[in-house]
């Protein structure tokens, strides 16, 4: 809205996992539906006797549209539409929901019909569905808005994505508290907003040192003091730990932290791939190795295929290691590979 305050003038939202009468998404465009400027507001709630509500049903049963039967089979559904000039006050106490013809999943050809009509989906999915959620709304081509765990970056149906900059990351995309419908705090770290509205912020560069500005003046341990970063050995990249040890001058490829991504600007560098799901790209594959982990147990494993490596010249102290053809190794974690904008 900051970067555009017209952006949803004129359009039709749908919410689709959104009970109208408890969602604070639905009440959120409900309340800001004149300031927006919304031509339509849908909000669609799913229904199934296997996952019961998380909610109390208090305040359905006490509509007089209420019905046992459909309350546990049948999906709700409420419509905000701007008529003549304004929209009428909305009266948050008598909702003018009606029970959706089937249980209101997206997938459903009822609920279809609503993403094909709307211009923005909106909403908190569930994150167990996310990549089937996403799916779904690429495919109606549409613009979205939606929370999803931090982990869904790494996805194969996501990371592409992200890559190509069809999808991105929204503002506010760090470790975060939401508000539950019971007006309760609830902290979610883990979760970031996913969308492919423009907003701004995403062009905006990382400001960052030199690479020997960053060896002589780091404030991580694992940097400052340094000769140079270390550089794997299952890839030609140099590992960056942190997003802010991102050295401005150097052309070749970096391995930095995903949550780099809430920082990724397109015009400052490209993004190249991912070390977790590597799509084909280590260039070195290891034997059986032996894991030697922090209290000095061993096991053999194949897990070092997994991720970067970094060779260690000497036997690493405090952390999990691999010996393999009497070299040392260790694993950084997931890391997103980038370079430079050429
Ligand atoms: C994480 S909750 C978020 C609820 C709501 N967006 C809010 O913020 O209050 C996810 C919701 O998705 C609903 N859901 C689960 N499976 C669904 C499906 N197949 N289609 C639509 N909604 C579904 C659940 O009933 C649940 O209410």
């Amino acid at each position: 809205m900051e970067y555009n305050p017209d952006v949803f003038r004129d359009k039709t939202i749908l919410l689709p996992c959104d009970d109208p009468e408890w969602s604070n998404f639905t009440k959120y465009f409900a309340l800001n539906f004149e300031y927006f400027g919304l031509k339509k507001l849908i909000s669609t709630c799913y229904a199934s006797e296997e996952t019961p509500q998380a909610h109390p049903i208090t305040f359905e049963s006490n509509a007089p549209q209420f019905d046992a039967e459909k309350s546990v089979t049948n999906g709700k559904i409420l419509v905000l539409e701007r008529k003549a000039k304004s929209l009428k006050r909305i009266n948050f106490k008598n909702l003018p929901w009606k029970y959706l013809e089937g249980n209101g999943d997206f997938c459903s050809q009822e609920i279809c019909k609503l993403r094909d009509e709307a211009d923005f989906i909106i909403t908190n999915p569930p994150f167990s569905l996310f990549r089937k959620f996403l799916t779904w709304i690429l495919e109606g081509k549409k613009q979205f808005l939606t929370l999803g765990s931090m982990n869904a970056i790494s996805y194969i149906e996501v990371f592409p994505l992200i890559k190509d900059n069809i999808i991105w990351l929204g503002v506010e995309s760090g470790a975060k508290e939401y508000l539950t419908p019971t007006g309760e705090n609830q902290k979610m770290g883990n979760t970031c907003w996913f969308t492919n509205i423009e907003h701004g912020r995403r062009h905006q560069p990382l400001p960052l040192m030199p690479m020997a500005d960053n060896l002589k003046f780091s404030r991580h341990k694992e940097i400052k003091g340094k000769d140079n970063y270390d550089h794997y050995d299952n890839y030609d990249a140099i590992e960056v730990p942190y997003t802010d040890a991102i050295p401005s001058d150097y052309d070749g490829v970096m391995g930095v932290p995903i949550s780099f991504i809430d920082k990724y600007c397109p015009e400052q560098f490209d993004i190249i791939g991912i070390t977790k799901t590597w799509f084909g790209m280590a260039n070195k594959t290891y034997p059986e190795q032996i894991q030697v982990d922090k209290n000095g147990e061993e096991s053999r494993v194949t897990k070092l295929n997994d991720g970067a490596t970094i060779r260690r010249e000497t036997i690493p102290i405090g952390e999990t290691y691999y010996i393999v053809d009497n070299n040392y190794y260790t694993q950084v974690y997931a890391r997103i590979l980038i370079r430079k904008k050429q």
